[in-house]
C-alpha cells in the first residue's frame, strides 16, 4: 500500500486524543470514523466537533466549504466492525491498558481489510507488546501524537523490531498529509523521545514542589518566562491528565520494579481525589474558577 492509497482512517477510542485525531483526518481530507464503547464520550466528541469547526470558520482558518466537508467526512459510531470494515490505517487511542490494547487489536486483526495498517497513539505501550496478538505485526506500529492534538505539529513514528520499513515509511508520508512532522524513532525505548524528555522536567518540577522549594505557580512562571515554555510542568499535567501521568508512573514501576519510577505523591493524592486536570475540573489549578 501507498500514502495515496490511505482514503479511509478509524480511530478508536474518542477521549481526550482520539476525538481531536479523528477531526484532523477529517479536516485533512480523509474518510473518518471514530468509535467509542462509552457513550457518553462519543457524543462529546462529536459536541466538540461541531463546536470546533464552525469556530474555525468564524476564526477564518477554514471556509465554511471546508468545514462542511470535513463534517461530512467524519462519523461516529459505537460499532467497532462498522468503524474499521473498510478502513485503510487505524489509529487506537484507548486507554493505557496493555490488556485492553491487546483485545483491541485481536479485534482489528480481524475486522479490518487484510491490508491495513493499526497503529496505536500509546504514551507508554510500545507496539511489540501488541503486535503478536495479530496476523500482521510488520504493520502494527506506534504513532504518537501530542495533546492538544489539532495544534501540536510533532508526531513519534516509532519502528519496533517487528515492523516493516513500508509501514513506517507510510506512516510518515500519512503524518505530512495530516499537516504533522513526524520524527522516525528507530528503537523502542520507554517514553519515546518526547516523554522522556517531558518525564524529566516533571520529576525535577515535583521534586522542587515537594521539597518546598517554591509553588507549582511559581515553577509553571519559571517554565514559562524563564524559558519560553508554553507552559509549566504542571499546568501540562493538567492538560494531558494526572491520571495518565499516575498509569505511565505505575507501569514503568511494575516493568522495572525501581521504586524510583512510582508516581511522586502530589500525583498519587490528586489521582485517588479524582482530581485528573482539566477533564475534571480540577488538578493542579482549579478551572471551575477559570471559567
Ligand atoms: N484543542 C484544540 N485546539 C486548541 C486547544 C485545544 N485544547 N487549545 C488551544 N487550541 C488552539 C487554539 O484554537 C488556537 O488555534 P489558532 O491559533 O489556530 O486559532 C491555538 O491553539 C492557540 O491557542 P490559545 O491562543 O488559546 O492558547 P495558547 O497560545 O496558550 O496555546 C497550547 C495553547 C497550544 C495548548 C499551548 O499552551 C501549548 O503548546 N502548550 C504545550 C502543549 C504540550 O506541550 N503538549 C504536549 C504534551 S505531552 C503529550 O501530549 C504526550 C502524551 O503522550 C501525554
Amino acid at each position: 500500500m501507498k500514502v495515496d492509497d490511505v482514503k479511509n482512517i478509524a480511530v478508536i477510542g474518542a477521549g481526550n486524543m482520539g476525538h481531536q485525531i479523528a477531526l484532523l483526518a477529517a479536516i485533512q481530507g480523509f474518510n473518518t470514523t471514530c468509535t467509542d464503547v462509552v457513550p457518553e464520550i462519543l457524543a462529546k466528541a462529536e459536541a466538540f466537533a461541531d463546536k470546533y469547526l464552525p469556530g474555525r470558520v468564524a476564526k477564518e482558518k477554514l471556509t465554511q466549504e471546508q468545514a462542511d466537508a470535513a463534517r461530512s467526512r467524519l462519523t461516529f459510531t459505537n460499532d467497532l466492525a462498522e468503524a474499521v470494515g473498510e478502513a485503510d490505517y487505524v489509529i487506537e487511542a484507548v486507554l493505557e491498558v496493555l490488556e485492553l490494547k491487546r483485545k483491541i487489536f485481536a479485534d482489528l486483526d480481524r475486522l479490518t481489510p487484510a491490508h491495513a495498517i493499526l497503529a496505536t497513539n500509546s504514551s507508554a505501550i510500545v507496539s511489540s507488546k501488541i503486535a503478536d496478538v495479530t496476523s500482521r505485526p510488520e504493520k502494527v506500529l506506534n504513532l504518537h501524537f501530542f495533546n492538544p492534538a489539532l495544534v501540536m505539529k510533532l508526531v513519534e513514528v516509532v519502528q519496533g523490531p517487528h515492523v516493516s520499513d513500508e509501514a513506517a515509511q507510510l506512516s510518515m508520508a500519512l503524518c505530512d498529509r495530516l499537516g504533522k512532522v513526524s520524527v522516525h524513532v528507530k528503537k523502542e525505548v520507554e517514553g519515546f523521545l518526547l516523554n522522556r524528555i517531558l518525564e524529566a522536567i516533571n520529576k525535577e518540577a515535583l521534586w522542587l514542589l515537594e521539597m518546598g522549594v517554591a509553588s507549582f505557580e511559581d515553577i509553571d512562571k519559571a517554565q514559562v518566562f524563564g524559558a519560553g515554555h508554553p507552559m509549566g510542568a504542571f499546568r501540562l499535567m493538567d492538560l494531558t491528565g494526572i491520571d495518565l501521568n499516575y498509569i505511565m508512573a505505575m507501569e514503568k514501576f511494575r516493568a522495572s520494579g525501581n521504586e524510583a519510577h512510582l508516581p511522586s505523591p502530589s500525583v498519587v493524592e490528586r489521582y485517588i481525589t479524582g482530581n485528573y486536570g482539566q477533564k475534571t475540573g480540577k488538578g493542579w489549578y482549579d478551572y471551575s474558577e477559570e471559567s
